[in-house]
């Protein structure tokens, strides 16, 4: 019998057996969908061996994998048995032969949950989520997270590696192009959002794939901005910053994690009691499972606190750690350990269980295979384009814009230069997963279409994204002598952020700064076009351009939303959910630090010491102005909810999206305070004229307490300052 028809007959078998056509009593019950999960993954349970208990604890992977940071040796003769693969495949089909070889010849049939890294879309690339963060409309990333899930799952993708909530301060580090910025209430926001979308409404049916939330935990804290290396993370510091966005996925029903690489103060994430087994499976009742993340047990040895595999092995499942991704520890040494009652029975069950229990909410016993579709049908539907699109839209940000020069509206010849105006393939960002160049539409594309018939296009290559060539120069500047206005794209090559892409300085390279300077010199004025997957240090191109739109690495839509920006079909709507240091020297650099105990001293000698765009900071083609904040109540008791409105007037003659940013403050407190902390915010479109009444609804509990090192929030009687834009109201608790 061929594959095909194989699967054919497995796919009647699995109906029959959904169905249960021959009578309950034969049908063991865990292949019974009709009985709850949990009494169908004890059933199961209790039917398998050791041995295929551990092999349920591992993951190999599956097709070619082009992941040039995890190289391995692929997994010869992949055992039917096995938990989990990284699928690095685009079409059903090899899924499917491996699916029948797990679901049709083992002995209980356990379906394989097929894995792989989609970050910012599979086929259909969207921004990348440091971008998405900027747009502040989290409805519209939960609507990219489902495109991700419906191209994923109908090729044959069950669970996602994302999000990644990872609250980043440092733009040295290559992997804050993959998190939701400096702030964790965005972050746990994003992450919610992000959870819903992958996961869909119905776990069970239609496109969906499980999240993972990545990397547990602080791994963005990593030293210096060098990737896998040591955290320095306090207790407290951990409570406050690094776990929110966590807590959040949970409540959102993730139903994995992914422990982090970084030894967190001596105990690294990938063993660590405290957070894998206390806090998340504990304290939040997470009954998800947890994977390590790639090589990241075997990497004990490396983290000097285990000897030999054996050990690591030891150490991370005991810690809490369910599931070994490509580490070949688990699978050599497991059982051993159990045998030796190193690893108990009840542990060793628990980490099953949890895997079991994902299999049986993703439906796959009732479902273990995926269609066969064309890739029309999968890839790159109009409806997704436009979804990607509009968030590429709305995440870039207008840093800049002086005297109005944009929109541009009557220059006649516009000169693009620079080594991103015709790039397609560096759009994409880090973690393309199966984008392409091809799907990409350039910034000088965009700007075609935007401007035929309106304007003259010119274009100068100008020079490369790095090295010392600068003989495209001339003709640079000979475009640039010629035109009215220069837009001047510069940037990031794909691969300067993600995983293993830390850099030094967050500027861009010399020649890129010599070009900007050369074509300044012409007297036109410039718009600077930026494409990066991070922050970048804009000190020295700052003073040479009028207007600066930061464009990130938009996907395969960013284009037609920069070029309509700069048209003014689009007015920006997009605000730093990072801070622009003015120098790398100042990282790191966050609008939530902590009160120095001299504000007033202590600034650098050689630079400014505030950042040059401030995390919010964004402009538009229009002008909001805000009344003052009115609030329900001046003081309160436990238990109140206090409401603060606010009205926001668009005073500009264009219609435009604001964000009203809410944060709190608490000036005096047993534990120092961020100087402010984002608590709410809320994008809407305003017409021209129009005021529009904002509101924070204030749970004190939740909003105004803090938290202490052993994660218990307290909330002190006491003054607290709501603080919307340029205003303040005081709130004050009485016993
Ligand atoms: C990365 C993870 C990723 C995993 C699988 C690791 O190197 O840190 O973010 O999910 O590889 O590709």
């Amino acid at each position: 019998m061929k594959t095909t028809e194989k699967i054919g007959c497995g796919l009647l078998l699995t109906a029959l057996l959904a169905f249960d056509v021959w009578g309950g009593d034969r049908l063991p019950a865990y292949k019974d969908a009709q009985r709850p999960v949990e009494e169908r993954v004890e059933d199961l349970l209790q039917r398998m061996t050791l041995e295929e208990k551990v092999l349920q604890l591992n993951q190999y992977t599956l097709g070619r994998n082009d992941n040039v940071n995890n190289m391995a040796d692929p997994v010869g003769d992949i055992p039917g048995e096995i938990g989990s693969l990284i699928y690095f495949g685009t079409s059903p089909e090899l899924r499917n032969r491996l699916q029948y070889r797990a679901v049709e010849e083992t002995r209980l049939g356990i379906p394989i949950l097929f894995a792989f890294d989609v970050i910012h879309g599979f086929r259909t690339i969207c921004p990348i989520p440091l971008a998405q963060a900027c747009s502040w409309n989290p409805e519209l990333v939960k609507k990219a997270a489902g495109v991700a899930a419906r191209e994923s799952s109908m090729s044959g993708v069950d669970w996602t590696f994302a999000p990644m909530i990872d609250v980043a301060r440092d733009g040295r580090w290559g992997r804050v192009s993959e998190g939701y910025g400096e702030d964790p209430y965005a972050n746990a926001v994003y992450c919610a959002a992000a959870v819903q979308g992958f996961q869909g409404d119905n776990l069970a049916e239609g496109p969906r794939m499980a999240a993972c939330l990545k990397h547990y935990v602080g791994y963005g804290a990593s030293e210096g901005g060098r990737d896998y290396v040591y955290t320095e993370v306090s207790r407290q510091t951990l409570w406050d910053t690094y776990l929110p966005p966590y807590e959040s996925g949970v409540e959102a029903g993730a139903l994995t994690v992914m422990s982090s690489f970084n030894d967190i103060s001596g105990v690294p994430g990938s063993a660590n009691p405290y957070t894998l087994t206390e806090v998340l499976k504990k304290r939040w009742k997470h009954d998800g499972f947890v994977v390590s993340d790639w090589g990241a047990i075997q990497q004990l040895r490396s983290q000097g606190v285990a000897a030999d595999c054996a050990e690591a092995a030891l150490k991370s499942f005991n810690a809490g750690l369910d599931m070994d991704m490509m580490n070949r520890c688990y699978d050599a040494h497991l059982a051993d350990l159990v045998r030796a009652g190193k690893v108990s029975q009840e542990r060793l069950d628990d980490a099953v269980r949890r895997v079991l229990r994902v299999k049986f909410r993703l439906g796959l016993f009732e479902h273990p295979y995926t269609p066969e579709s064309t890739e029309e049908e999968r890839f790159l539907r109009p409806e997704d384009l436009a979804v990607a699109e509009q968030l590429a839209a709305e995440s870039m940000v207008l840093l800049k814009n002086e005297h109005n020069l944009l929109p541009i509206e009557k220059a006649r010849r516009i000169a693009v230069i620079g080594p991103m105006a015709k790039s397609r393939f560096h759009l994409l960002g880090s973690w393309a997963a199966h984008g392409s160049g091809e799907d990409v539409e350039s910034i000088f594309m965009g700007l075609e279409r935007e401007f035929a018939g309106r304007a003259e296009l010119s274009y100068a290559f100008g020079c490369g994204f790095d090295g010392e060539d600068t003989t495209g120069f001339a003709e640079a500047v000979s475009v640039a002598r010629a035109a009215d206005v220069v837009v001047l794209c510069l940037g990031e090559k794909a691969n300067w952020s993600g995983e293993n892409a830390s850099r030094s300085t967050i500027a861009l390279p010399a020649i890129q700064e010599r070009l900007a300077r050369e074509v300044a010199q012409c007297g036109k004025p410039v718009v600077l076009l930026l494409t990066s997957g991070r922050p970048l240090e804009l000190c020295r191109l700052e003073p040479l351009s009028a207007a600066i739109l930061q464009v990130w690495q938009p996907g395969v839509r960013g284009g037609a939303p920069a070029a309509g920006i700069l048209s003014g079909r689009i007015n920006p709507s997009g605000r730093l959910a990072i801070t622009f240091p003015y120098a790398t020297g100042q990282i790191p650099i966050y609008y939530n630090h902590r009160q120095s105990a001299r504000p007033h001293q202590g600034k650098y000698q050689d630079i400014p010491s505030t950042p040059l765009y401030e995390f919010g900071h964004g402009l538009c083609y229009t002008t909001f102005s805000y009344g003052e904040p009115v609030v329900s109540c001046e003081t309160f008791r436990r238990g109140d909810r206090i409401t603060v409105e606010v009205d926001v007037t668009n005073t500009g003659s264009r219609d435009g999206a604001e964000t009203v940013f809410w944060f709190v403050s608490d000036p005096v407190c047993r534990i120092s305070r961020p100087v402010k902390e984002l608590r709410h915010f809320e994008k809407r479109l305003l017409r021209s004229g129009e005021t529009g009444r904002f509101r924070f609804e204030i749970n004190p509990e939740r909003d105004l307490a803090f938290v202490d090192e052993d994660g218990n929030r307290f909330l002190e009687p006491g003054d607290y300052y709501i603080l919307v834009k340029d205003r303040k109201v005081k709130l004050t608790l009485v016993e």
